[in-house]
């Protein structure tokens, strides 16, 4: 069974109705306090813009930053708002209230075809805890609801879960159902050699995709400090490079069933110091001298990464393979962008999986040339780890 979204309702459950959108709004602001990635907003237009054409009110909600259930001001959405309204030519309401008698008055006196914003989901206490009655309370706000955000869709919050359990028809926004498709699409029928990259520096924030993909691909790449852990399960010197010694006896098993569709590098970029680039230098991955750590992958790994992703029909990557934020640590994960972007040129389906790597992608400035960039970090991770998506499990199906 499908998800419901939007194209599927008629329109008669749209004309003049109160679409309650839940979008993910969690955007980094600049140093003046505006918005500094309108990425995720950007992402939201085409459902908002759908909703209005078809003569709906849109009520969006949205959480913004890690506010402790009670308002603070600096995790207030205006600044979203005001954004909101520059890439909308429509009108965009600003209410300072999440729930309660005024909202809902707000969102009757919303003319057709204009957007309401309301305050910050996470100023509620009941929002984490997707609280019964929060829930009802929101779904007072709306005739129908519509949940857009995809990179939320692993948290079980009120405006994201509970809220359609009172608000029906309850269905994917376009953005929602594009990432479902893609990164559910990759997984299910992907076209081969299906090439996945992995990189980060914790083994242990990875092992379930590790576990979940590893059937599901022709070869599984390994970066960032998470390879050593692995390398010293396989009895090398790792220096003072992050090793997990908890994950040592899970990574030698892993290594011991994956046989050789886990690729490890064969090379590091290795320094005194994160801060040391100057002191940088490639070494083999069982030449880590012990006053050094790894901060990249090295130069034989990158080649040969790049030849497995550019041949690849399908490629799927989350978490850096270095320290990309600290040239020359930045290599290995320019390295797997630019390769990823010649795979799409050649007709491969690319999947960034949000995050870090999305940065890194945007950074190279590459956005464009992947199939699909996730909006989600937390969220595509779960999905690729098999989890249902509580916000995806909330909505009707067809
Ligand atoms: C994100 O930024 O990854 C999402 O908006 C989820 O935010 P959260 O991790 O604070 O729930």
């Amino acid at each position: 069974m499908m998800t419901r979204t939007i194209r599927d309702l008629s329109p008669a459950d749209l004309a003049g109705k109160r679409a309650l959108v839940r979008v993910d709004f969690n955007v980094p602001l600049d140093a003046t306090g505006a918005v500094g990635d309108d990425t995720r907003i950007a992402a939201a237009l085409p459902t908002i813009t759908t909703l209005l054409d078809h003569g709906a009110k849109v009520v969006l909600l949205a959480h913004f930053g890690r506010p402790k259930g009670a308002p603070e001001a600096k995790y207030s959405l205006a600044p979203v708002a005001a954004r909101l309204s520059q890439l909308l030519p429509r009108p965009v309401h600003f209410l300072g209230e999440t729930v309660g008698a005024a909202a809902v008055a707000a969102t009757h006196a919303l003319p057709v075809g204009e957007v309401l914003l309301l305050e910050n989901t996470r100023f509620l206490p009941g929002e984490e805890s997707n609280d019964d009655a929060l829930s009802r309370q929101l779904a007072e706000l709306g005739d129908l609801y519509v949940n857009d955000a995809f990179g939320a869709a692993h948290r079980a919050h009120a405006s994201t879960a509970g809220v359609a359990t009172y608000c029906r028809p309850a269905v994917a926004g376009l953005l929602m159902e594009k990432e479902l498709a893609y990164l559910g699409g990759a997984l299910a029928a992907p076209q081969r050699p299906f090439v996945a990259i992995l990189g980060g520096s914790k083994i242990s924030g990875k092992i379930d995709v590790v576990e979940a993909l590893l059937p599901k691909v022709d070869h599984l790449l390994i970066g960032g400090a998470m390879a050593c852990t692995f390398f010293r399960a396989m009895g090398f010197e790792t220096g003072t490079s992050l090793v997990e010694p908890d994950r040592l006896v899970m990574a030698a098993d892993l290594l011991a069933r994956a046989g050789d569709k886990l690729v490890l590098p064969v090379d590091a970029v290795i320094a005194p110091a994160m801060d040391a680039g100057s002191a940088a230098r490639a070494v083999a991955r069982d030449a880590i001298p012990s006053g050094e750590a790894m901060f990249d992958i090295g130069p034989s790994t990158v080649a040969h990464y790049r030849t497995l992703i550019e041949s690849a029909r399908t490629v799927l990557w989350n978490g850096p393979m270095g320290v990309f934020e600290k040239p020359p640590f930045d290599v290995g994960t320019r390295a797997v962008a630019d390769a990823m972007a010649i795979a799409t040129g050649r007709g491969a389906t690319t999947i960034i999986g949000g995050g870090d790597s999305a940065a890194a992608v945007a950074e190279a400035g590459l956005e464009a040339q992947m199939s699909h960039v996730s909006t989600g970090g937390g969220a595509s991770l779960e999905f690729l780890e098999g989890k249902a998506l509580p916000g995806v499990s909330a909505l009707d199906r067809r």
